[in-house]
């Protein structure tokens, strides 16, 4: 291979790690897009240059088959559907290179030392359960199954044994490389692995069960680059796998569970004590104009934002509500918790949106302490992530959760549709409170009429 490649190679992977620093900032991230978009366009040119590519004419038809159908689904796919869109993509990415991985072992086959045939095999198991286990977060995150985490007394030595399986295959063929048929047998048992260990997982569980496939299928990518001998698959597939366990620690932390809890807990099976509860209680439902006239003379109001407010869409309005707050003298800040919405960054990428400005945005240990001086707490479509039932009923899921303290505001409107629970599943006793109001609609059709009505005092 000439030199020239490996330069283009490493300025890929300089990009690739440079993507992945900007990306984890609002104020960067759309940079660390393009760094990453510009490292992978490098690697692909790097890689017609430094191989005897065959086939172009095919490759070149089959990556505009890819755009033309990528294109329209990034542009129109909803941002609440973002982490299903995920978890296809690590289902074809994943699928890809175990398919490489088994037409690299037939090449190769009977003579393939015993490295290269432990990678092999390693990167084929990682790659096919990762496959089935992204189309099971799909039709989860999708709703085409329920959510439910399918679970049975035994589920784990069932899984247990299916992984066992699989890597029999892979040992002896290790063994016997020259026994084609153990590779469409290790196939089935990774398949099969992939979709038990996802189909035990709560529907709740799905963005951290993508993020650590993610992880899977990254370290599939890496060990297929040393068969291949290439270096930015090493480098790109290694970013990939500790980027994605990374982030599913750090969601797994932000709701205070175990990594072990969230993987083979089977959380979300059974109703929690509150929800089996019939609720006898009832509360005071207000209209848009009744906040507005609280809001009179407000100078500190804190718009917590949850996964309501990504589904309205009202991220606009309540920009434009804010403004008017802070015309008539009032500050508005926002309250964002690590796990609001369904993804992480959720909320920050949905008020950048509507052009909130970045230093009004408060995480969580910088909101708490601002809760005690605000007028007032509007709480946009979030429920689990200022529950108290995380810091007081020990059978809920939610419980140990940090959580935006709400309650400490002199008072705090709710906007929702209804009084069901948030993604957890658990009743919210704040919506109880004689300083808590209650605003039922649509949080974007809400959120306009407030708007309207704080404009008109
Ligand atoms: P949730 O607890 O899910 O509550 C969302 C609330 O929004 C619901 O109570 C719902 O009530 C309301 N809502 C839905 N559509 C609405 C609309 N169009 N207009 C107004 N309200 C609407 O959300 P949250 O507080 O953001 O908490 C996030 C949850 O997701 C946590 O349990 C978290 O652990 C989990 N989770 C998050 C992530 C990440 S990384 N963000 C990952 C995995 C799990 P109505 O139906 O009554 O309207």
């Amino acid at each position: 291979m000439t030199l020239f490649p490996q330069y283009l190679y490493i300025v890929a992977a300089a990009l690739f790690v440079l993507s992945l620093k900007w990306m984890s900032e609002v104020k960067t991230s759309r940079r660390g897009n393009w760094a990453a978009i510009s490292g992978m366009v490098l690697a692909i040119a790097a890689t017609f240059l430094a191989y005897p590519v065959q086939h172009v004419p095919l490759l070149i038809a089959a990556a505009v088959v890819g755009t033309l159908i990528g294109i329209p689904i990034a542009m129109k796919l909803p941002m609440t559907a973002v982490p299903q869109r995920t978890a296809m993509s690590h289902a074809f990415g994943s699928l890809a290179v175990a398919l490489i991985g088994v037409a690299e072992y037939h090449q190769r086959a009977p003579n393939v030392d015993p490295f290269t045939m432990s990678v092999l095999a390693s990167e084929m198991i990682l790659g096919f359960l990762t496959f089935t286990g992204s189309c099971v977060a799909f039709a989860k995150l999708q709703e085409l199954i329920p959510g439910k985490p399918f679970v049975y007394k035994g589920r784990h030595l069932v899984n247990l044994g299916t992984l066992a399986a699989a890597v029999v295959c892979a040992v002896l063929l290790v063994l016997h490389p020259g026994r084609e048929l153990l590779v469409p047998a290790l196939a089935g048992f990774a398949l099969l692995f992939g979709f038990l260990l996802v189909m035990a997982i709560g529907g709740a569980d799905m963005p951290t069960v993508i993020a650590i496939l993610n992880s899977y299928a990254g370290l599939s990518a890496a060990g297929l680059g040393f068969v291949l001998n290439s270096k930015i698959l090493v480098v790109a597939g290694t970013l990939d796998g500790s980027s994605g366990l990374i982030l599913a620690l750090v969601m797994s932390q932000a709701m205070n569970r175990s990594f072990l809890n969230v993987m083979f807990g089977g959380v979300g099976a059974a109703p929690s004590g509150a929800k089996g509860q019939v609720e006898t209680r009832s509360v005071r439902s207000y209209l848009p104009e009744d906040v507005a006239a609280v809001l009179d003379g407000a100078r500190l109001v804190v718009v917590v934002p949850g996964y309501g407010m990504a589904v309205a869409q009202a991220q606009h309005a309540v920009k434009e509500f804010a403004d008017l707050i802070e015309a008539k003298g009032g500050k508005v800040v926002y309250a964002i918790h690590p796990v609001a919405g369904r993804m992480p960054g959720h909320m920050n990428v949905l008020l950048a949106e509507a052009n909130v400005p970045y230093d009004r945005l408060l995480e969580m240990d910088e909101a708490n302490p601002v809760f005690p001086e605000a007028d007032m707490a509007i709480v946009v479509g979030a429920n689990d992530v200022v529950n108290p039932a995380a810091r007081t009923q020990a059978d809920s899921p939610l419980y140990g959760m940090p959580i935006l303290d709400v309650d400490k505001a002199r008072s705090a409107v709710f906007i929702k549709r209804s009084m069901n629970p948030g993604f957890a599943g658990v009743g919210n006793e704040l919506f109880y409170l004689p300083n808590t109001m209650m605003v039922f609609g649509d949080a974007k059709k809400v959120m306009t009429e407030l708007a309207a009505a704080v404009k008109k005092n």
